[in-house]
């Protein structure tokens, strides 16, 4: 690459706006990376400007390109001032310099993101076509693409819609399914374009799948409280919301690791691209955390697990009668972690949230489960809380993490472990 090249770049990188370089986390992947958002000709256009927002909040330099059928439904005033970054229409008005030529864009891009792909630019760049400079971008890139269909449902259901998909994912393109619900048109059925939230979260495991320092490890994560059952309408539990447990998962996919979540019952939306297995006791923790770190590489057990459920189940509500007291026996379930301290193939991390004598609490948990690591956090602060401070504790001493939104602690917490364990963490290629 020329150094005037690299000049441009860099003069086009200085161009995010200001409040971007200001809140993007340093931990965040998404931040200093290069992404086309590719715009196609869909009432859906408008649901990818927040998009183009959030990307660029993350720290991301979007270059907004439109086909001109785009522009018919949103004008480039609109991406240009959530991106601060010039959009690009057209194929022959490229900046003067020469230097961006028409194929510069595509091989820049750490990811192209197409979105929302009509059927039309479906079969543009199926038949290989170069004829504007959206198709030209998809043509010249060797980065990712992730290309996300919105349509009317009989166009997307049209056999050769559907065979341009087929031949776009075998050509290694990652093309997301349409939702189903109401379209522009009064009409409800499968064509809707997904919220921005589900389409960052699969270009995060597009780009971490790609490059990320985990890609190619499998991580197992429990999130959330059991609950115990004491008749078909009541339970034993405690507050974990399961944010720590989640943030740690998305995490982990935009590092590229495979990851299987698993979740006691919690009212939050799963995170995309991850495998999430549901339970609610922890008996059903067990079993499958048992199944899951078969083939793991770590495993991160947040979950607040009851330790005690009760002895009997009642298969009927229990009515309460004339009494005044209702007395409830509890047993002790497994515990989990412990249960796993013979196995060694794979790293093993616990949690400790305590009220009290933090750190004696913590390395008693470190020892007696045979952890490698355990992340130690003060309870009544921590839980159902946005935010979290944790000290990290390990054979080796232990760190301190100042409080911090939990999806940048969680940056920080595996990024932590890598560092730690480089070899039996580091990316596997392929
Ligand atoms: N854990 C587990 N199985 C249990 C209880 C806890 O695997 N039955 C795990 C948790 O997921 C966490 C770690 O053990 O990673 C510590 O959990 P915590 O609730 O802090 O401690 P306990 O072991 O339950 O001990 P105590 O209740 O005395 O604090």
């Amino acid at each position: 690459m020329n150094s005037f090249y690299v000049d441009y770049v860099s003069s086009r990188c200085y161009n995010a706006p200001a409040f971007v370089r200001d809140c993007a986390s340093v931990m965040d992947v998404l931040a200093g990376k290069q992404i086309v958002l590719g715009v196609s000709g869909s009432i859906a256009a408008y649901k990818v400007a927040e998009l183009a927002r959030n990307l660029t909040l993350a720290g991301a330099l979007v270059d907004v390109v439109m086909t001109e059928a785009a522009q018919r439904f949103v004008g480039t005033a609109t991406f240009q001032a959530l991106t601060g970054r010039p959009v690009l229409t057209d194929l022959w008005a490229l900046p003067e310099d020469g230097i961006i030529g028409h194929v510069a864009l595509g091989r820049q891009a750490n990811l192209v993101i197409l979105a929302p792909a009509t059927a039309n630019t479906l079969a543009r760049i199926a038949a290989g076509l170069s004829d504007d400079l959206l198709t030209t971008t998809v043509l010249a890139t060797t980065a990712p693409v992730l290309c996300v269909p919105a349509m009317n449902t009989h166009m997307y259901t049209n056999a050769a819609t559907q065979e341009n998909i087929a031949t776009l994912r075998r050509r290694g393109i990652v093309v997301l399914e349409p939702e189903v619900g109401q379209l522009a048109e009064p009409m409800v059925g499968i064509g809707r374009l997904p919220s921005p939230a589900t389409i960052e979260g699969h270009a995060r495991a597009v780009l971490g799948s790609r490059v990320g320092p985990l890609r190619g490890r499998r991580i197992v994560i429990t999130a959330g409280g059991t609950h115990e059952p004491i008749d078909p309408v009541r339970f034993v539990g405690n507050r974990s919301s399961g944010r720590m447990g989640f943030a740690l998962a998305s995490a982990a996919r935009d590092r590229g690791a495979q990851v299987t979540l698993i979740a006691g019952p919690t009212t939050l939306p799963p995170p995309v691209a991850i495998d999430v297995v549901r339970v609610e006791t922890a008996l059903q923790m067990r079993d499958a955390v048992a199944a899951a770190v078969a083939y793991a590489d770590l495993l991160i057990m947040n979950a607040a697990v009851a330790d005690f459920r009760p002895a009997e189940l009642s298969h009927q509500k229990i009515k309460k009668g004339a009494d005044e007291e209702l007395m409830l026996r509890l047993v002790r379930n497994p515990d989990i972690l412990a249960g796993l301290a013979d196995r060694h193939d794979f790293v093993k991390v616990g949690f400790a949230a305590e009220t009290h004598d933090l750190e004696a609490y913590a390395r008693t948990k470190l020892a007696r489960k045979g952890l490698d690591m355990i992340i130690a956090n003060e309870a009544v602060a921590s839980i159902g809380h946005d935010d979290i401070a944790v000290t990290l504790f390990d054979a080796a001493g232990s760190e301190a993490l100042a409080r911090q939104p939990k999806a940048q602690a969680a940056a920080h917490i595996l990024e932590a472990i890598l560092q730690r364990w480089p070899a039996r963490l580091a990316a596997i290629s392929g």
